[in-house]
């Protein structure tokens, strides 16, 4: 049944041998330095201000006030902020027009002398607008009619094999079932922040970001700079989720005041402006329809996603995709209807698609168990492809039923359709869910460079980021195995858009990407050492490597992605139906895992963020405000370690050949795709219950 290729084996690290991060040290003593912690001498501060309408224009801004408060250097509005090149991303476009698209969307930015007086003076600018009508919530019971645009960026008309409506309607069994997740907000520990200084015609621009590369290259669009005139720095980041995965407006703005004031400046985002500036999950509605023959095996499956985007940006949640590559089905349908909204611009949050998806069809898949009276399991596996049903290519490697089987073994699941309210504690009643997780495995070209110096110290450069990963450390071990050298005899620059070309921290791609480049530049220095005769010179050598011709001749016969089995229990308090997380388990099949400490703290970060998304994380749409009201961590709950008692993260050892030279998949993502529905269905499983609509809260089990 189970056909790929590539082996796998059971994996028993406790990781606690693995390599500690390199920079560990620094963070936890404080000494690594994040981007407002870049202190130019004579730098001062600058505070967005961001608009108080979702529609319309500014009629006036008045600055006389503000510009009295003592320290006020400047306020940059629309009326004197420089004007800046186009770029693809029109978020960037700030302070160029009067126009309003959003409610928070900046306005203006005050400069002063202090964070304090940079606060009082923005406060002092008076603002008078021209509101028009906003429309922030789809649907036909709003003002204007609202259009949805099929907008799936492979396939405008949606994705079709065969006769889905046919097969469905001859279905024994047929499951139809509407899954709504609530808009999910990015929250990294650090907030969006820039200190940007220009001297001699140079822009330093020191950003939270998790690709400086990509910041310098938008700058340098905006600005109308050769980007040899720009160095982007991106040395510790504090999280992004993909919040920082693109140039954020705060670096613009914080480029623009430091030329306008002529001194360094620092912008800090505080948390309560991010929602509406950095990207977060839209809002998804997704119908699935499954039929299937009474033993289980599907014959149709169609997942159908409506979401919005805003007027200044086309950004689509792809919720639709990963169906069609999860299970055999010889009719199959996938969708993305959108329409733009007066809202602030969605865009990447971890595993975005994946991410949403996997709710809807690993609930609609529980739901299918229990209508054909199957474990959850033992469905899944009879539904397993033997080729990647979207393309007819074979996976490069595909272990989802042994992760399925691995995590059944080490959760202690009990084998047999689900039943309901058959366990209690009390007047707690126990479940257990079951869920199977998917992401691709991408890579992107890069560049690298090794150096080895006279008494055989070797530097590895390249422009990648650590947003908090451990990218660092494993990108050392790999140049230390390839040159097959001690760890602490490799030093790592990277961080820093003057360094050799990578690509962003983003798509679960980095490991793979810059992975392959360090280790091919290393296994080119290790090659030239070993020709060498006598001791080095004081110059050592130097390799320069770049992988983009490797990465064009991999085969393009193979899909190639991660898979995963989430496993949940939980407790409903059978009177007051609070739901608590018991244990959450995951098995993971990624390729090659490079670092075992790093690894599971990258599974069990994301498997947290996917049960915090089950259980609690939900932005509202206010449609007379204009915009989402949770903006501190007091209002937009993210699970604390007490709400995630016991996390577990496991993975099979798989061996990919069809990947790259590290055998490497990416494990930033997947960890978060699934869980929520593994929750959910554990939900279902304690009360029969079945929650559709995230996140799962008291009044759903009414
Ligand atoms: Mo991630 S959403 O690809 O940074």
């Amino acid at each position: 049944m189970n056909p790929p290729t590539g082996a796998a084996r059971q994996h028993t690290d406790t990781g606690t041998s693995a390599p500690v991060r390199l920079e560990g040290r620094d963070k936890v003593t404080g000494t690594a330095r994040y981007a407002a912690e870049y202190a130019p001498d004579g730098r001062v501060y600058a505070w967005p201000i961001p608009a108080t309408i979702a529609r319309g224009k500014i009629v006036a801004i008045d600055c006389a006030i503000a510009l009295a408060e003592p320290g006020a250097l400047a306020v940059l509005t629309h009326e004197n902020a420089p004007r800046l090149g186009e770029t693809g991303d029109r978020t960037l476009a700030v302070l160029q027009t009067p126009q309003i698209a959003h409610r928070g969307q900046y306005i203006a930015l005050a400069v002063a002398e202090t964070l304090e007086a940079a606060r009082a003076t923005a406060a002092a600018v008076r603002v008078e607008y021209a509101p028009e009508r906003h429309q922030v919530l789809p649907g036909p019971d709003h003002p204007d009619s609202y259009v949805l645009e099929e907008a799936d960026d492979e396939a405008p008309e949606g994705w079709q094999r065969g006769d889905v409506e046919g097969a469905y309607a001859a279905a024994e069994i047929r499951i139809d079932a509407v899954y709504r997740i609530p808009a999910l907000h990015n929250h990294p520990m650090e907030p969006h922040a820039a200190t940007a200084h220009w001297a001699d015609g140079q822009l330093v621009v020191h950003d939270s970001s998790q690709g400086a590369g990509w910041v310098r290259q938008t700058l340098s669009e905006l600005f109308a700079m050769d980007r040899e005139r720009i160095t982007v720095v991106s040395e510790h980041v504090g999280g992004g989720f993909g919040s920082k995965g693109t140039t954020r407006p705060h670096a613009v703005l914080a480029a623009m005041a430091a030329r306008h004031v002529g001194h360094p400046v620092t912008l800090a985002l505080p948390r309560n402006q991010l929602a509406a500036v950095v990207g977060y999950r839209a809002a998804t509605e997704q119908r699935l329809r499954i039929g299937a023959a009474a033993d289980g095996r599907i014959s149709a499956l169609a997942h159908e996603a409506v979401s919005y985007h805003s007027t200044i940006g086309d950004f689509v949640e792809q919720a639709a995709k990963p169906a069609r590559s999860m299970y055999a089905s010889p009719h199959s349908r996938t969708s993305h209807r959108v329409g733009p909204l007066d809202v602030p611009p969605p865009s990447w949050m971890r595993a975005p698609g994946e991410c949403s998806g996997m709710f809807a069809l690993e609930s609609a898949m529980d739901e299918l168990a229990v209508a054909c009276g199957l474990d959850p399991i033992e469905l899944r596996i009879r539904n397993e492809p033997d080729r990647d049903p979207a393309s007819g290519l074979p996976f490069s490697s595909r272990h989802l039923v042994e992760c399925l089987r691995e995590g059944a073994r080490r959760f202690g699941w009990t084998p047999g359709p689900r039943r309901p309210g058959s366990r209690t504690d009390g007047r707690l009643l126990i479940g257990t869910g079951v869920a199977a997780s998917t992401y691709p495995a991408d890579i992107e070209p890069s560049e690298a460079e090794a150096h080895a110096d006279a008494s055989g110290n070797i530097r590895i450069l390249l422009n990648a980021t650590d947003i908090g990963t451990g990218a660092r450390t494993i990108l050392a071990q790999i140049a230390a195995e390839a040159l097959d050298v001690p760890l602490d005899q490799v030093r790592i620059e990277i961080g820093s858009s003057d360094l050799p070309y990578a690509p962003i921290a983003g798509g679960s791609t980095g490991a793979a990407s810059w992975g392959w480049a360090v280790h091919k530049a290393a296994a080119a220095l290790a090659a030239q050492l070993a020709d060498h005769n006598g001791p080095l010179s004081e110059a050592g050598l130097r390799v320069s490597v770049n992988t983009e011709d490797d990465v064009a001749a991999r085969s393009a016969e193979y899909v190639r992605r991660s898979f995963g089995a989430q496993f949940a229990e939980v407790q409903v308090d059978r009177d007051t139906g609070e739901t608590r997380l018991r244990r959450l388990l995951g098995v993971f099949a990624a390729g090659r895992i490079l670092n075992a400490r790093t690894a599971r703290s990258q599974f069990v970060g994301a498997m947290t963020m996917g049960a915090s998304m089950a259980l609690l994380e939900h932005s509202t749409m206010d449609p007379a405000f204009g915009d989402h009201p949770e903006r501190d961590l007091a209002s937009y709950h993210v699970a604390v370690s007490a709400d995630v008692p016991d996390i577990q993260a496991y993975w099979i050892e798989e061996e990919d050949p069809h990947l790259n030279p590290l055998g490497v998949k990416g494990i930033g993502e997947i960890g978060i795709v699934g869980t929520a529905a593994a929750v959910a269905n554990a939900v279902y499983d304690a009360t029969g219950v079945r929650v559709r609509t995230l996140p799962v809260r008291v009044e759903s089990l009414l």
